[in-house]
């Protein structure tokens, strides 16, 4: 059934791709973004596009209210886990302050149904690998500790409003769309992959490798990388479990359940740009677990996820052939 879906963040990364995806399926879109990090240029220009801020509460209660909605997805955030050690308080102000804004406008419109961009991050540096939904929550940044505490916002809105909430919780985004329209366009990039994609391109000198003295085979830390297009199909299923009256409140990690090292990706990227990849070996960053893979046989059995795209060589392959058309991301396409 056709659902209004109220989206945050949908100009960013992984909202742009869900919103190809919901869009195509029926779906009346509205995407509420600053357009700090989004890009309008990642939406369909049909779709019905709000310039606001979350930080101003007037501007999602009225954004929700003209757009009455069935359900909200909440990509809406600052994601630079490193930021978050130097800038706490920006963090908590948009990740917390602007989810209780949202939360406050979907009891002021009774919206009850939302998805969550939660992450892997609320973990912090897991006792056991892999990880289930039901390992200790100990984040080891600021980053993850504003996602964990919306998680248990909604816990208490689930409670007392009888918000309906999943939270997914998101290990590596990667990979572009398999369809070549959608990519990642992040200022300044972090990540891992677009980063070793622009030393292919020759758009940045050499691929730092923080740490090779981990306890992992090749010394450089393991990661599980998830294609961003799997998330997307994800959000369908969780927006479906919720609006069925299925779930009501529940939370799933979304990972491919296999570990790569930095020193594997950079290799894959070698073989599929076949280009030189500089490598300079830096500390390792402080708070950096040594290694991170998902348990999802929650989101496979109760949800019936099946990611497609999400082993390296596709995610790698996806990635390059955005990149490579796009060297300068959206606005400076080839
Ligand atoms: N990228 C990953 O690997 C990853 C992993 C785990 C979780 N997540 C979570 O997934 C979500 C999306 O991540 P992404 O990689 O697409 O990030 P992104 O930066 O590309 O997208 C975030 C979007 O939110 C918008 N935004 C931020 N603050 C806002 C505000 N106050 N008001 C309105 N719009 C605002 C930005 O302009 C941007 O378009 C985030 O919540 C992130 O924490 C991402």
């Amino acid at each position: 059934m056709a659902m209004n879906i109220f989206i945050t963040g949908g100009a960013g990364y992984i909202g742009s791709h869900t919103v190809k995806l919901l869009q195509k399926l029926g779906h009346r879109i509205t995407v509420f973004d600053n357009f700090e990090f989004g890009h309008r240029e990642a939406l369909p220009t049909n779709v019905h596009v709000i310039r606001g801020d979350l930080r101003r509460k007037d501007d999602v209660v009225r954004a929700l209210t003209a757009n009455p909605a069935d359900a909200v997805i909440h990509f809406a955030s600052y994601i630079e886990a490193g930021d978050s050690m130097r800038d706490p308080g920006r963090f908590y102000e948009n990740n917390v302050g602007g989810s209780l804004n949202l939360l406050s406008a979907m009891l002021a419109t009774k919206t009850r149904v939302i998805v969550f961009s939660s992450s892997a991050a609320i973990y912090g540096d897991p006792k056991v690998i892999p990880i289930t939904e039901n390992a200790p929550k100990e984040p080891t940044n600021v980053y993850g500790h504003t996602k964990l505490i919306v998680e248990e916002m909604l816990h208490w809105y689930h409670r007392i409003h009888e918000v309906r909430a999943v939270s997914l919780r998101y290990f590596n985004a990667v990979g572009c769309d398999p369809e070549g329209e959608l990519g990642l366009d992040h200022e300044p990039e972090t990540h891992l992959i677009p980063v070793a994609l622009k030393v292919a391109l020759g758009l940045r000198p050499a691929l730092e490798i923080f740490g090779n003295d981990y306890g992992t085979p090749d010394g450089t830390a393991i990661r599980d990388y998830v294609h961003v297009t799997d998330l997307a199909h994800a959000h369908r299923l969780a927006l479906e479990s919720l609006a069925s009256g299925k779930e009501t409140f529940n939370a799933f990690n979304l990972g491919s359940e296999t570990g790569f090292s930095v020193g594997q990706v950079a290799k894959e990227v070698i073989l599929v740009t076949g280009r030189e990849i500089p490598m300079v070996v830096k500390p390792r960053r402080a708070g950096d677990p040594e290694k991170l893979i998902a348990n999802s046989a929650k989101a496979r059995e109760v949800l019936g996820w099946q990611p497609k795209y999400s082993d390296l060589r596709t995610i790698i392959e996806t990635a390059w052939r955005w990149h490579s058309q796009h060297p300068y991301g959206y606005r400076n396409a080839r």
